[in-house]
């Protein structure tokens, strides 16, 4: 059976709406599909420390500080679909999503360092982003600018994954209509989407 894992990172949790849209999508989408939820906010990763960062660069792919990083590259490449629903913090990424990322994105593991730059070495698979935000950072009605996107695409992009789609929940602090608005208008997005392929 195909796997799905849907990662979230809002503080709101289950009200979240980018976690509710998520898991909307997710049963109409990937029916068939046995879902891993990932919360990193309700179960936080542990801060990259200094037996981390040695670790790293012992060339020792079993030593005991890197076992957190094994768990979640492993995650992620037993999933054929990732959905990763995320707020913007501050004009990016939440710091819980950074740890995930600092943990997955591992030298000689998920990625190669050659002469011509990062090569990933997981296989690509089909990803949905839901960003949720309070303001507006797409289009006209921008008005700050947007580091999640291509932060998070280079990310992905490190570790091979490039079959990454972004879709926008915006305004989400501008009442019970606009939050409605945001909803329908993601939704179709999806809809107009060949997710999961
Ligand atoms: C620490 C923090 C920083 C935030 N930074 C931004 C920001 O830079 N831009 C923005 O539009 N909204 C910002 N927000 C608002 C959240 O993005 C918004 O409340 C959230 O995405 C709602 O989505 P959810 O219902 O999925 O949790 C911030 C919220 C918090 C808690």
């Amino acid at each position: 059976m195909s796997k799905a894992l849907f990662l979230h990172c809002s503080p709101h949790g289950a009200h979240s709406h980018g976690y509710s849209l998520g898991k909307q999508l997710l049963a109409e989408r990937l029916p068939n599909h046995t879902l891993h939820e990932r919360d990193l906010t309700a179960e936080p990763l542990p801060p990259i420390g200094t037996e981390y960062a040695t670790a790293l660069t012992s060339g020792q792919a079993d030593h005991p500080a890197l076992a957190v990083s094994e768990t979640l590259i492993r995650e992620l490449e037993q999933t054929d679909a990732l959905v990763i629903a995320t707020p913007m913090h501050n004009f990016t990424v939440p710091a819980s999503l950074k740890l995930w990322i600092d943990l997955v994105l591992r030298i000689n593991r998920s990625f190669a360092s050659t002469p011509e730059g990062k090569v990933g070495l997981i296989r690509d698979r089909p990803t949905l982003v839901l960003v949720s935000s309070g303001g507006f950072h797409q289009g006209e009605r921008a008005r700050q600018p947007d580091f999640l996107t291509a932060y998070l695409r280079q990310a992905l992009l490190t570790v091979g994954i490039v079959s990454v789609e972004f879709v926008y929940l915006e305004g989400m602090v501008f009442g019970p209509a606009a939050v409605d608005s945001a909803l329908t208008a993601a939704h179709a997005t999806v809809t107009g989407l060949r997710f999961p392929g």
